[in-house]
């Protein structure tokens, strides 16, 4: 049997100890496994690596992948779906472990309900955002990094009485804001699911000010919107430049809220984008468990045949569940959990 990997979309930390787990178990079911870079590019190029123990040993604690990755979407290549599948016919690989997002994910199923491909998926993103799975790998990362960035700002806050934005990653969901502003005991916070206008933040500074406090952190989103009481609302993208799967390029939303903030309340306001820190560097502990976990999962699904399912989380158990489930529609941040944030606003 020969089983080939990749990883598409954004890198992310816990990606080699999937790579890792997968190439390990595989190893114990006598398997050959193959490596294919940089994503489905990997695959419409034919460009591989040989995953074995020597090459697999020791990548637990690295960021990244080896692998590689590209945002490359073979359905918007053309005579690109039928590429992949007399690829993975010419490298005779039996089935296909597709690590990624949305987007990975969402190709990997159109592949197995087109093709009848036999593949697995495992869920990556530091969003968190994806369906059929509690959490996704990698964010827990993501939420300490921005975490530990807030309890550092928070100083600078104090120190010069100033207002403090960070601005995280997150597109659709507001996951990894409202996990690190929980953690860092943030004043506001910023998500696409529960809007807070500009005046609603300038008011929690004020309450905060009012017992003594004239400083306070605000975490935002980069998906978050800027929106007034007067109902206008302003989407802030980095570029307008669409990515093979259409979407744009976010960021600079906390540039726009700490001028905004300042503009009504006239104090010091300062904004720290986190940007790419928050996906690099090496797993936590946590990622590295979950990582592997979906790993050896993969490996046991593909030993079962499961095609067209995703290891997921659910709970504390790790599952086989429909990669249709996975990609139909956002996780996003429930009620609850923001109403628990707010309770610490202001
Ligand atoms: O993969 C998730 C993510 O980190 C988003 O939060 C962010 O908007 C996007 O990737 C950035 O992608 P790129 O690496 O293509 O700039």
């Amino acid at each position: 049997m020969k089983v080939a990997l990749l990883t598409g979309g954004g890198d992310c930390p816990g990606l080699n100890a999937v790579i890792r787990a997968v190439t390990r178990q595989g190893l114990a079911y006598d398997w050959t496994i193959t490596g294919l870079r940089d994503g489905w590019r990997g695959l419409l190029e034919k460009q591989t690596m040989p995953l074995d123990l020597a090459s697999t040993d020791d990548i637990l604690p690295l960021g990244g992948t080896i692998l590689g990755t590209s945002r490359t979407n073979p359905y918007k290549v053309d005579g690109g779906p039928e590429k992949v599948v007399a690829g993975l016919a010419e490298l005779g690989v039996d089935a296909l472990v597709a690590i990624g997002g949305d987007d990975t994910l969402s190709v990997a199923k159109r592949l197995y309900e087109d093709y009848g491909t036999k593949v697995i998926g495992v869920p990556k993103t530091i969003d968190n955002d994806l369906s059929g799975t509690d959490y996704t790998f990698g964010f827990d990362t993501a939420v300490s990094i921005a975490t530990e960035a807030i309890d550092r700002v928070r100083t600078t806050a104090e120190s010069h009485h100033r207002v403090m934005v960070v601005e995280v990653m997150g597109r659709q969901a507001g996951w990894i804001a409202l996990a690190s502003g929980l953690a860092g005991g943030a004043d506001a916070i910023l998500i696409p699911e529960f809007p807070l206008t500009i005046e609603d933040v300038c008011e929690l500074i004020d309450k905060r000010a009012a017992r003594g406090k004239p400083f306070a952190v605000i975490v935002v989103s980069e998906g978050a919107k800027v929106l007034w009481r007067s109902g206008e609302a302003k989407e802030v993208l980095a570029s307008d430049e669409l990515d093979a799967f259409g979407h744009v390029k976010l960021g600079g939303v906390g540039t726009v809220v700490a001028r905004e903030i300042k503009k009504l309340t006239g104090r010091e306001v300062r904004e720290t984008i986190l940007g790419y820190i928050q996906r690099g560097g090496t797993p936590t502990a946590h990622d590295r468990i979950l990582g592997t976990r979906f790993g050896v999962k993969a490996a046991q699904m593909v030993a079962a045949g499961a095609w067209g399912m995703m290891a997921g989380l659910k709970g504390d158990s790790v599952e086989a569940v429909p990669l249709s489930e996975a990609v139909s529609s956002w996780k996003l941040v429930p009620r609850d959990m923001w109403e628990l944030a707010r309770v610490f606003f202001g």
